[in-house]
């Protein structure tokens, strides 16, 4: 019997598991966000055998987390509140056909109000609010609804080209009941003119995975005379599903060779692991 050596990823319309259309991520060596070049694998990726940990772990528990943990404005604070635009975030995490996603663990970390990260190595000129921290955490309820307050993060200067600045924005990390479920993107915000000069959304392939990055201003969850509120649904696969971060597309290296001073092996991050957790929170972007 013939068989194909490539497998359609085309998913039928009944079909309850969609693959990850893997194609559909930026690749990983693009030169126009520059910290790709050091980032991205310069040889093929290799797949590593799961630890029983890694898929049957965490569970999580609503007592475990505090109660200030999903208020930013609060969570750090000493001797007064976080400086800046008082927001409510939220919104609802699905599957791909739709489903809420329960009991999933919502993790966020910003920059502050003028667009510095309390982190040793940030080095920017903005001010520290010494009553912000910048990271906050919630779990999904049933329906799969997460909200959280914070400030608006300011925008900030980064070393790319000359005068490139991050759109203002929100990164997030969900985990489910695995951590190599665990995906990564960032959330930014209606209208800012910023989002359409970032390089590292300049490198996102389409125009709708751009739009569905972007949290549009809700003023049906606005909270009178306190704060306005943004509504960011995340889709964790199939059509619609938001663009993650922690996906390595192989580099079209055909003809080009690979650039001096890459890696010269790297392990392909899964969904979540360790390697493209730390990549992510230790950057600057
Ligand atoms: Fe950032």
């Amino acid at each position: 019997m013939h068989r194909p050596h490539t497998v359609s990823r085309t998913p039928a319309p009944d079909a309850e598991y969609l693959m990850r259309d893997t194609t559909s991520h930026p690749l990983a060596y693009t030169p126009a966000y520059k910290t790709s070049v050091l980032r991205s694998p310069r040889l093929s990726l290799i797949s590593l055998q799961q630890s029983l940990s890694e898929v049957t772990a965490p569970v999580f528990r609503a007592e475990e987390l505090g109660p200030k943990d999903n208020d930013l404005i609060l969570n750090y604070a000493k001797s007064g509140l976080a400086i800046g635009e008082r927001l409510v975030v939220h919104g609802y995490v699905h599957d791909q056909i739709g489903r809420p996603v329960k009991n999933a663990l919502v993790e966020v970390w910003q920059s502050n109000a003028s667009g510095r990260y309390r982190h040793k190595k940030d080095q920017y000129i903005g001010a520290l609010d010494p009553n912000f921290g910048g990271c906050g955490r919630m779990l999904t309820d049933a329906n799969g609804y997460y909200a959280f307050r914070t400030i608006k993060p300011g925008p900030y200067p980064w070393r790319n080209r000359v005068n490139d600045w991050r759109p203002a924005h929100i990164h997030y990390a969900i985990s489910g009941d695995g951590w190599v479920q665990r995906l990564i993107t960032q959330m930014y915000f209606e209208g800012d003119p910023l989002i359409r000069s970032c390089p590292i959304l300049g490198v996102v392939p389409s125009e709708e995975q751009i739009r569905g990055l972007i949290a549009l201003q809700d003023s049906s969850a606005f909270v009178p005379l306190d704060s306005r509120a943004y509504r960011f649904d995340i889709v964790l696969r199939g059509h619609r599903a938001t663009l993650f971060e922690n996906h390595v597309q192989q580099a079209p290296l055909e003809g080009a060779g690979p650039p001096p001073g890459r890696a010269k092996a790297a392990r392909a991050p899964s969904e979540g692991s360790a390697a493209a957790s730390a990549a992510s929170l230790g950057a600057r972007s």
